[in-house]
């Protein structure tokens, strides 16, 4: 690995009775001295990832406390997801919709740590709202929208790296093959790597076939990689529209036949 995360962000009631995830905020000098540890066993940057607070404690100097003890122990980043965790009445699911965002309490983060590290993630869909926050923190981390709509990484390179990479979703999942060939070749069944790709042409035309081809065909216990050939064939035919409909996007997608 390039660098070890510790997530002190997670709600969930397992993890909580484990004692890790997101109840950690209450308890900053453990958290600190896990991070010392991990500090002192790896020679790759440790992070932490949290909330800004957890229940009712006050976000202001709660994500000030866990922030300070873990910098001190030597943490190179804090990744911070700006909405509190509710740790009992919310599913892990709510606890990323319910409680309100609160970019501002990030950036005053930054503000207040200069020299470190801090990225923010939650409720970002786009690059261009990405961008918007790059004016205040070092870094920003998407989880359901990279998820949903992965093809929007594909101008990631060239907008904020300023490389050069081709934009293009077909030879993206094509650069997928081997991957899932190897898979495959393991004993997972096509459906357990195809299932992560069902949102590669969304909002694109074709995006509706692939979607079926790959969720239909692609559960057959027997399903190799043809399926996935299959997919991207039915996409290229896709700008086509034989029956002249539209999909549920709005946009012309491939009608069976
Ligand atoms: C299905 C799912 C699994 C997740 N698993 C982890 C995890 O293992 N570790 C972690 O730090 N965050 C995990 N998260 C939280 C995300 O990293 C992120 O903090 C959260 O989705 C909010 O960001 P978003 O609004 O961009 O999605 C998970 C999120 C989802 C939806």
């Amino acid at each position: 690995y390039d660098e070890i995360n510790l997530n002190v962000g997670c709600p969930s009631d397992r993890v909580r009775s484990g004692t890790f995830g997101a109840c950690l905020m209450l308890t900053p000098g453990l958290v600190a001295d896990c991070v010392a540890a991990m500090k002192s066993a790896v020679d790759v940057p440790v992070t932490v990832k949290c909330r800004l607070g957890v229940d009712d404690q006050d976000t202001g100097p709660a994500l000030d406390a866990l922030a300070d003890a873990v910098v001190a122990a030597g943490c190179d980043g804090l990744w911070v997801h700006a909405r509190k965790a509710w740790l009992s009445g919310l599913s892990p699911k709510e606890n990323r919709e319910v409680p309100p965002l609160d970019y501002g309490r990030v950036h005053a983060l930054k503000r207040r740590l200069p020299d470190v590290f801090v990225g923010i993630n939650g409720g970002i869909p786009s690059l261009d709202e990405a961008s918007r926050q790059l004016d205040h923190v070092d870094g920003v981390m998407l989880g359901r929208a990279a998820y949903h709509t992965p093809a929007i990484l594909l101008d990631v390179d060239r907008r904020f790296f300023g490389i050069d990479a081709p934009q293009d979703v077909r030879a993206a999942a094509l650069a997928m093959v081997p991957y899932v060939e190897k898979e495959l070749a393991r004993g997972a069944r096509l459906s357990q790597t195809a299932r992560h790709m069902l949102g590669l042409f969304h909002g694109r035309p074709g995006a509706r076939q692939w979607r079926r081809i790959l969720s239909v065909e692609g559960a057959r216990p027997d399903a190799g990689v043809e399926v996935l050939f299959e997919a991207l064939a039915a996409v290229e035919a896709g700008g086509l529209d034989i029956l002249g409909q539209t999909s549920e996007t709005g946009l012309i997608d491939l009608q069976p036949a």
